[in-house]
């Protein structure tokens, strides 16, 4: 595994990062989405990346994820090396080692929450730890909802069913773009509230791309892209601490919510 000094103490990468570039196009429509960004994601952490729109935050997610393809750099997950996989090993990879958490739910409709939870392992051919699932859906609160099809249930609740289905797996490491971007503020609250006892209580790894400076300060870290490129991180952040580095940039307006970061709406 790799281990970084982190203030005195060591702690493991569960990815990184190096030199990451994507160019889309060629030419005079030629964008270059990312810049040379290097940054590693430490285990047991949770981490937002926060940026204007087009900065290349999905980019970067995705890239890290395995999802996309990169120009040049390289992307690790724990200890293997993106670049060198063919499809098929990639697509091993993000199954056993990556969970993913999208704005749109992306459930099933004609599976129940259950089955929705356990698709991807059962997908993989492998079973569920059941003392795990049992926590993983305690803490999501869906106990009672977990024969319910996704059209019988609310957004919040759906989208808790996407975090469970995240966690069901114990990936090395989960990846949200804006998780919360189609939730009111109470279920936002609740999905980042679960987001963080994941990190805090079960030591999972967490990535999460949003737009929302309280959503952010449910983060242990979060690191700012502009125009590409890593421009700064902040830890332990609050909300007001990320809007005041957001009004740096143009076009940096961020979207705020009506919640504060203890998950109570105002
Ligand atoms: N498939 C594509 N082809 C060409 N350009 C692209 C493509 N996808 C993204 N881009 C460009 O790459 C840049 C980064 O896009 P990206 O989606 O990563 O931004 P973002 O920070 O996630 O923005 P938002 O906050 O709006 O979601 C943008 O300039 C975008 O227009
Ligand atoms: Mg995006």
């Amino acid at each position: 595994m790799t281990t970084t000094p982190v203030a005195g103490r060591t702690t493991t990468v569960a990815a990184r990062a190096t030199d990451l570039s994507k160019i889309y196009g060629q030419g005079e429509t030629q964008v270059v989405a990312l810049d040379r960004v290097s940054v590693e994601f430490r285990q047991a952490e949770f981490t937002a990346i926060m940026g204007p729109s087009g900065s290349g935050k999905s980019t970067l997610m995705h890239c890290v994820a395995g999802l996309d393809s990169f120009s040049s750099g390289s992307v690790r997950i724990g200890e293997t090396e993106l670049g060198s996989l063919k499809d098929k090993a990639l697509t091993k990879l993000r199954r056993d080692k990556i969970g993913f958490i999208f704005q749109a739910f992306n459930l099933l409709p004609t599976l129940t929450a259950l089955e929705n939870i356990t698709l991807p392992m059962d997908i993989a051919g492998r079973k569920p730890d059941k003392q795990w699932l049992d926590t993983v859906i305690r803490m999501v609160s869906l106990a009672d909802r977990l024969s319910h099809r996704p059209s019988q249930l609310s957004g919040g609740q759906q989208q808790r069913v996407a975090v469970a289905r995240a966690l069901a797996s114990r990936p090395d490491i989960i990846f949200g773009d804006e998780p919360t971007g189609n939730l009111d503020s109470r279920s936002g609250a609740e999905v980042l509230g679960f987001l963080r006892n994941s990190v805090r209580e079960l030591g999972q790894t967490v990535v999460m791309v949003t737009h929302d400076p309280v959503a952010a300060a449910y983060a242990d870290r979060v690191v700012f892209l502009a125009d590409g490129r890593l421009v700064d991180e902040l830890y332990q952040p609050t909300s007001e601490g990320v809007l005041d580095f957001m009004r740096q940039f143009p076009g940096g307006n961020p979207q705020t919510t009506e919640f504060d970061a203890k998950g109570r709406t105002s």
